[in-house]
């Protein structure tokens, strides 16, 4: 490893068992058979049209994987809509009358959408947006809470080819400002408002307030979600009015290439501004589909829940594409886990009959936190499956989903992904694999990753090192699929790739054992994992800097029970600026130009920051004093005087 080894950074959990995949499950499981191993890496690419051959194709495709890449083409030729493969197929098979969607809002009140119902609400919308001018390849922005108005309105875009950019609801103006200006997003969906934890978020001036930074016009459609009517101006026009209007509407699905962007979500990267990932329609929607049926074994008579809000990538993937593509009915919950009661996750699952569960490691610390009488109080019987996404889950926590919430019954699928991946990369087949606590699981079957050194060496088992995904795969995103130097402006700490005709670093720190099963590491890039989403540290730190009376702030990943990850802020101030005040101005900023998840946790004030003797920032030092560690030798430092009072500060905290 290079000698400033970011990987290192925390020690890997001991995988000592290993737990096999229950009978009763492995009997009923979509894949169930160890061969398909195999069978994919005798037969790659072409395996993947197994992938393929989950979804209706207007056009078949010529070739599972077309170009040598890159460009990389999936499903080359072939041409479908995504919103006929999430509705129109399953009300002609016969699943018109199944629940497509199951919705459990925020003060207790729930509302299902059967698969026509849901199609007739998509047609009518997509009527709706079209009449007020969004043409194909135009980009709509929802900014929404968990209603099902947001699966409605990602599937309208897919029906008419306009990619969407869901921007998590909980962002603030400028956030969104940002992210619908990069876009060149002329249409918004929004709300009024919406309920947390019973009191109303005014969604709307938020929207407003972004408009206001835009320098084009924006046509707005608001949901009615408080119920009290909104006062609408020029531009805007009243969901249930336009859907009302556009009753009975049809809209054809409009066919689309393999390769057309079915939507784009930004994340946050190493640079100062999120990253606008687009994925594919046939490529990502195929990725998703058979991850879906394979991992979470998900099947059309199942009720299944992905707890990930619509915000994230997890959302769009396993909340709504993959399971409405595989016919399944899918939850939608609007409120947070323990609101009213802290039992609400579990009472929602016994009350909906739900299968299959995939939530964050952070919730289920909290659930842990709160304790088992909680799930103890309610009948999960009817659970068959758990899993977790976003980062790395411990051993501990694994144990207590495992027993307490699956009964020692379940099997937990811990898996790895990506926004960039758009899919599920390493993990178990449940109906396959043996499970070990803390480790994520092998690559998938036709997923190619390694875990190499600084020179791209495979580590020994053991040793730490970086994971690189190795080929391509369906759910690449289109940058990467049409841009051969997709990386080479990115992360500063990465390994030499010069081995392999085509990598990509996942900017990861992992482990590989001797069966091949990879542990997470966490990041070694200038990204936080705080309750599993992405924040770039260097976008904290802007709106650090910003306010007046701070010299210079540095950001970095501190400890974090619950979260996983904190935001430490090291915050330098100008002469005479006072600290109390400036706290209040700093969470303040950073609330309004990210929101308040953002919000940092810890803020240190200090004279100055260490620095090497170029000037830059250490912020793995920084890192080291959020974690208490031993700081070694400093004597490298410009200001080496500086880490005695660092370390002085985080005690008194
Ligand atoms: C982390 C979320 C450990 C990882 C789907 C990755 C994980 C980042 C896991 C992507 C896991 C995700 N174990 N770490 N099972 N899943 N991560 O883009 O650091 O929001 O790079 O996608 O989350 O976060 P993103």
């Amino acid at each position: 490893m290079p000698s400033d080894d970011p990987v290192d950074r925390s020690a890997s959990p001991s995988v000592d068992e290993t737990v096999d995949p229950p009978p009763a499950f492995v009997e009923q499981a979509n894949v169930a058979d160890e061969s398909v191993y195999d069978e994919f890496a005798a037969d790659w690419p072409d395996c993947w049209a197994r992938a393929g051959d989950l979804l209706d194709w207007d056009r078949e495709y010529d070739a599972v994987l077309g170009g040598e890449g890159p460009p990389f083409r999936w499903f080359d030729g072939g041409e479908l809509n995504a919103s006929y493969n999430c509705l129109d197929r399953h009300v002609e098979s016969g699943r018109k009358n199944q629940v497509a969607l199951t919705w459990e809002g925020r003060l207790g009140e729930s509302r299902t959408y059967s698969y026509l119902e849901l199609y007739r609400e998509v047609n009518e919308f997509a009527a709706a947006l079209r009449d007020l001018g969004v043409e194909e390849d135009d980009v709509v922005t929802l900014y929404l809470p968990m209603i099902p108005e947001l699966p409605i309105a990602m599937l309208a875009c897919a029906r008419i080819g306009a990619p969407h950019s869901v921007v998590f609801a909980g962002f603030s103006a400028d956030a969104l400002a940002t992210r619908m200006d990069d876009a060149d997003s002329e249409y918004l969906v929004t709300c009024d408002g919406y309920y947390r934890r019973g009191a109303p978020v005014h969604q709307k001036s938020k929207a407003d307030n972004a408009a206001i930074g835009l320098d084009h016009d924006v046509t707005t459609v608001v949901v009615d979600r408080l119920g009290d009517g909104t006062p609408l101006t020029d531009g805007e026009h009243d969901y249930d009015q336009l859907v009302g209007t556009h009753r009975g509407a049809t809209v054809e699905p409009v066919s689309r290439a393999a390769t057309d962007q079915l939507f784009l979500i930004y994340t946050s990267g190493t640079t100062g501004e999120p990253t606008g990932v687009r994925h594919t329609t046939g490529g990502y929607l195929a990725h998703v589909a058979w991850t879906a049926r394979s991992v979470l074994d998900v099947k059309p008579a199942d009720t299944y829940w992905c707890s990930a809000d619509i915000g994230w990538i997890t959302g769009h993937s396993y909340t709504v594409y993959a399971p409405l593509a595989l016919g399944t009915t899918t939850m939608l919950y609007e409120g947070t886990p323990d609101y009213p009661e802290k039992d609400r996750v579990w009472e929602l699952i016994e009350r909906n009959a739900v299968d299959v569960f995939y939530t964050a490691p952070t919730a289920i610390r909290a659930f842990m936190k709160w304790g088992e009488k909680h799930p103890d109080r309610h009948d999960l019987s009817s659970l068959r499956l758990l899993g977790t996404v976003g980062e790395p889950i411990n051993p501990r926590a694994w144990k207590w989903y495992h027993e307490h919430i699956g009964n020692g019954e379940c099997p937990v699928v811990d898996t790895w992904w990506q926004t960039e991946t758009g899919g599920m990369m390493v993990t178990t087949l449940p109906g396959v694999d043996r499970m070990k606590p803390g480790a994520a699981g092998r690559p998938l079957p036709g997923i190619g990753a390694e875990v190499v050194d600084g020179d791209g060496e495979p580590v020994d088992p053991g040793e730490s090192g970086y994971l690189v995904l190795t080929d391509p795969w369906p759910g690449m995103p289109l940058s990467m699929v049409q841009d051969e130097d997709w990386f080479a402006a990115r992360g500063s700490t990465r390994p030499s790739l010069d081995r392999f005709d085509w990598a990509y670093f996942t900017e990861d720190g992992a482990t590989v054992d001797d069966d091949g099963y990879v542990t997470l590491l966490g990041r070694v890039d200038d990204v936080l994992n705080v309750s599993g989403h992405r924040f770039g540290t260097t976008e904290i730190e802007s709106a650090i800097a910003d306010v007046d009376g701070v010299a210079e702030a540095a950001v970095v990943a501190g400890p974090h029970d619950l979260k996983g990850e904190a935001v430490y802020a090291y915050v330098s101030l100008a002469d005479g600026a006072d600290r109390a005040e400036i706290r209040t101005l700093v969470d303040e900023a950073v609330e309004a130009a990210i929101g308040p998840i953002a919000v940092p946790d810890v803020v240190v004030f200090t004279p100055d920051l260490p620095k090497t003797r170029s000037g830059k920032v250490m912020r793995r030092l920084l890192e080291s004093v959020a974690r208490g560690e031993d700081l070694g030798d400093t004597s490298a430092l410009r200001n080496p005087e500086v880490v005695g009072e660092l370390e002085s500060t985080l005690d008194d905290d």
